[in-house]
């Protein structure tokens, strides 16, 4: 990005999203899209057009220095390994004794190149050397220290480069198979009903996969039946199974499917009921921009 968001469209924006998470309404918003935690909104400014995602509010300046510090080493490692990376810029805004909250910031890149988009508007030979190219760079960047969540609604294609935007989760583990990002903070947006051992175990078995090619393309071909693609699994499973050790059947992928779609969906109901209580019963602002209801 030529141009970083000026501080002051960055707190315009901050000050809407406050009034927004005590109203209850989302509508001023731009909405560039969205993922299972959050909303990505679009913000035009002078200086550019962004895309801005809130994160989980931070307790204080040296947690978000922390997380910040292993998102740019993430960064680092996902370019060393070929994978071509939205430029991307976190922002802290301190909101005194209370902590601050923070924005990854990129470049807002056109809707109709996400690729989730283009594997419905064009035709079947452009989806088949999307992903050609697609198993290229994951097979050469995920190994047991670097993972991705690397569905088709985190790429965009400019001009033929695959570009990786959903870089906020950090995927990088140490030589003994733990996490390196503060799983913590990364873990309370999830509802306090979920108790910490809970939340370790579910992290364990939600991340694993995202550290081996079978479990990434796994994942991106379940994901195809959330985006309406399901259709393409069968194709895609040819060209996957062509480069992979252990090769992947169409009901592995339904019953991944299933699964996955099953834990989401209890995480977003009891999302809802935590935010519920502490609205009316607590009432607090409930602090993070949830997604719409998703369709599975
Ligand atoms: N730089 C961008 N320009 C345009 N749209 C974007 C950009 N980044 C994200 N989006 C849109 O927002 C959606 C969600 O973004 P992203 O995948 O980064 O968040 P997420 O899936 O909610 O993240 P997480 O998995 O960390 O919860 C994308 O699928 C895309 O539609
Ligand atoms: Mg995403």
């Amino acid at each position: 990005m030529s141009l970083a968001i000026a501080p002051r469209d960055l707190d315009a924006l901050e000050r809407q999203v406050q009034a927004a998470l005590r109203s209850g309404d989302y509508g001023v918003f731009d909405v560039l899209g969205h993922g299972e935690d959050t909303l990505v909104l679009k913000v035009r400014t002078g200086e550019g057009t962004f895309a801005c995602k809130r994160l989980p509010p931070f307790p204080d300046y040296d947690r978000f220095q922390r997380y910040e510090e292993t998102l740019a080493r993430y960064v680092g490692q996902l370019s060393a390994h070929g994978i071509t990376v939205a430029p991307t810029e976190l922002r802290y805004l301190s909101r005194g004794r209370s902590g601050g909250v923070a924005y990854c910031v990129q470049e807002a890149l056109p809707p109709a190149q996400l690729c989730s988009k283009l594997l419905h508007t064009r035709d079947l030979g452009w989806a088949k050397s999307f992903f050609a190219r697609y198993l290229t760079a994951i097979g050469r960047a995920a190994r047991p220290d670097l993972g991705l969540d690397a569905q088709a609604s985190n790429w965009f294609d400019l001009d033929g480069e695959l570009v990786f935007v959903d870089v906020t989760t950090p995927f990088l583990r140490d030589g003994r198979g733990r996490e390196q990002a503060d799983v913590g903070l990364l873990l309370t947006s999830l509802p306090w009903i979920l108790r910490g051992a809970v939340k370790a175990v579910m992290l364990k078995a939600a991340t694993d996969k995202y550290y081996s090619t079978r479990g990434i393309v796994l994942d991106f071909l379940g994901n195809l039946y959330k985006d309406r693609l399901d259709s393409l699994v069968p194709v895609f499973l040819e060209q996957a199974n062509e480069r992979l050790e252990v090769p992947l059947s169409s009901g592995e992928v339904a019953r991944y499917y299933a699964g996955d779609a099953r834990m989401w969906a209890i995480v977003q109901r009891l999302r809802k009921a935590d935010r519920f209580w502490q609205r009316t019963v607590r009432r607090r602002t409930y602090p993070f921009l949830l997604p719409p209801t998703i369709r599975r």
